[in-house]
């Protein structure tokens, strides 16, 4: 174990994907985590046996992030089971529609933004009274470079995820006197998750042939910067953005 702390991480979105790796590499970097998700109790729970089997402590615990009350009595049973919380990543993918504006309604626009701000709020609000209380604490947002640039489609997520990022900004500015750092890892297309797998082909090929290191991201690219942020020592870095896209986008 390198770096061992004993800081407790709550990953939201662990049972899959991105969120799984995180919760993988915060737990070997010393870290007792939290392995939230909705629906997948027996994935959530091999990531648990994942991280237990490396000589890692774990909890699964299932909450939807969508719901405030579900969040508030899962930040209690963690702090009864092991204190507060003081390191955040909100990583839970949150659905949406994929299609242009002329077909999308107002309803699956505004649907998304607003169950993307709540979810981010109602998690932040959980776990703010404890770091708050001991003036530590890391959050993490995961985030998407289709925040900045467009892709056909992608409206609803990128104009949600562009809302959580200044959310973000604007918390780093609030709670950097309380020794809160607040930053966003957003990722290029990222391979071994739900919607890595969905992509067609030709796309991907496409985006690797735009991509300079030579390949689309793995969940694992993504965690090393999360755990970069996450890290006990790095506390100046806050309100930024750390971009994995293998060269994608240099901006
Ligand atoms: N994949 C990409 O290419 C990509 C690129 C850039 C950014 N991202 C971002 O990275 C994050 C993770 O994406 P991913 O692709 O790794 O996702 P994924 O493999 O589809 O996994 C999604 C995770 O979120 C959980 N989840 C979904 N709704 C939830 C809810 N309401 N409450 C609690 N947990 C919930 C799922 O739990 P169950 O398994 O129990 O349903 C699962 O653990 C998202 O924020 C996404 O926007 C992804």
């Amino acid at each position: 174990m390198t770096g061992a702390t004993g800081r407790v991480a709550l990953v939201t979105g662990a049972s899959s994907g991105i969120g799984a790796a995180t919760a993988g590499l915060l737990a070997a970097r010393g870290m007792r985590v939290v392995v939230n998700y909705l629906r997948n109790t027996k994935a959530a729970d091999e990531v648990v046996a994942g991280i237990e089997a490396a000589g890692g402590q774990a909890m699964a615990v299932q909450a939807d992030v969508r719901e405030a009350a579900a969040v508030e009595s899962m930040v209690e049973q963690v702090q009864a089971a092991w204190g507060g919380i003081d390191v955040l990543v909100h990583n839970a993918l949150i659905p949406y529609a994929v299609k242009s504006f002329q077909d999308m309604t107002w309803e699956e626009l505004g649907g998304k933004i607003d169950a993307e701000m709540y979810a981010a709020f109602a998690v932040t609000k959980a776990v703010l009274p404890a770091m708050s209380e001991q003036g530590w604490g890391r959050i993490i947002y995961i985030s998407t470079g289709l925040s900045r640039r467009p892709r056909a489609g992608m409206i609803a997520l990128g104009v949600a995820k562009a809302a959580l990022e200044q959310f973000a900004r604007y918390l780093a500015q609030e709670l950097g006197p309380q020794g809160i750092t607040v930053n966003i890892v957003a990722a290029g297309p990222v391979e071994d998750t739900r919607m890595g797998s969905a992509l067609d082909e030709e796309i991907k090929q496409r985006q690797v042939a735009l991509t300079p290191v030579g390949r689309l991201a793995r969940p694992a690219d993504v965690a090393q910067a999360v755990a970069f942020y996450a890290g006990e020592d790095n506390a100046f870095m806050t309100g930024t953005t750390a971009a994995v896209n293998g060269g994608m986008s240099m901006d």
